[in-house]
């Protein structure tokens, strides 16, 4: 039989910085340590769309059998992500999109849904009548404007809850701090602030708390486990509500593997959201943690079998060496 082929994916990250962005490496580096035969080519380009045009440039010219890509911005990103589609090379987009349908395959959950369901939610919190502050992320980020929209149309059967001000938060949280602290009169006025991230909504909090106001209910999105992320924010009373968004690192490899054995696969791949509040954080959590004591067991037991082959393969050379094979 012939020897597995060795697949090199190139994987072009709009940036790093943050924990949602991080644990989807982690993600994939997880799902790839199942799959020998994959190797990872990582580029991240610090939130800056020309940055990552080259670095997407850079990965084609080093060879690539697949791109993933999660897009800073969707238009700037496009042309190159279409040249590499042109080639003949498939491609994953995740999480952000590009402006085109020239890819393989597309995983994220419905931004639209998300912003469309937290306007529901929000108007259900105020009883219908109320005074909202939104902050956006990087405008023109596919998340930002399609949860955007869904927030207005979420909203528009409550004439009675107005969206008083919108700010840009560009997914930063200092930058939502920054721009709300610009408009901190009116903070007062404000009786929830819906942020596109939970990281903005921490950046909102401390306005908040810097401006003196503290009736003001705030939601985000992500919902991440572990330390410091969005089901810690709500369980501890940090966040009113987080909306999960799932990364999708584990189902990139996953499609990755299945478009280079040449199995069909859908365009997109729809990932699951939900409202976390203070009535489900708890299981929520659990859950979590269920999981990342079970990824640590596995991480373990392949520890434990990279240390088994180690010694074989000594144990052989030992053999060789004393004539005995
Ligand atoms: C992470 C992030 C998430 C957000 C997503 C949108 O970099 O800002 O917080 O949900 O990107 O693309």
């Amino acid at each position: 039989t012939p020897a597995p082929r060795h697949f090199r994916i190139g994987f072009s990250q709009c940036g790093d910085a943050d924990h949602w962005r991080k644990s989807m490496l982690a993600e994939m580096q997880r799902e790839l340590s199942f799959h020998p035969g994959m190797e990872l080519i990582y580029k991240q380009a610090d939130d800056n769309s020309d940055v990552q045009v080259k670095q997407v440039k850079e990965l084609l010219a080093e060879g690539i059998d697949l791109l993933i890509i999660s897009p800073n911005e969707a238009s700037p990103l496009t042309p190159v992500v279409e040249e590499v589609y042109n080639k003949g090379i498939p491609v994953i987009v995740v999480d952000r999109k590009i402006a085109s349908t020239k890819y393989t395959n597309y995983i994220g959950a419905d931004n639209y849904e998300i912003g469309k369901i937290a306007g529901e939610y929000v108007a259900g919190l105020l009883k219908g009548k109320g005074n909202v502050i939104e902050v956006v992320g990087l405008p023109a980020s596919s998340p930002a404007i399609e949860r955007r929209r869904g927030f207005q149309d979420g909203l528009s059967r409550y004439p009675g809850v107005q969206i008083l001000a919108q700010v840009h938060g560009d997914w930063v949280k200092q930058k939502s701090e920054a721009a709300l602290n610009k408009i901190s009169a009116s903070l007062p006025l404000a009786d929830l602030i819906f942020a596109h991230n939970d990281v903005m909504a921490l950046g909102a909090r401390e306005a908040c708390l810097k401006a003196g106001v503290q009736h003001t209910r705030i939601i985000g999105v992500d919902a991440l486990s572990g330390k410091g992320g969005g089901l810690e924010m709500v369980s501890g009373g940090l966040l009113t509500a987080s909306l999960l968004y799932p990364t999708g690192g584990t189902e990139a490899i996953r499609n990755a593997l299945h478009i280079l054995q040449h199995q069909s696969l859908p365009k997109e791949t729809f990932l699951q959201t939900l409202v976390v509040d203070s009535t489900n954080v708890r299981m929520m959590a659990l859950q979590s943690d269920k999981i990342l004591n079970q990824q640590k067991d596995i991480e373990l037991q392949q520890q434990m079998l990279a240390e088994q082959k180690r010694v074989y393969n000594s144990q052989r050379t030992m053999l060789y060496i004393l004539g005995i094979t």
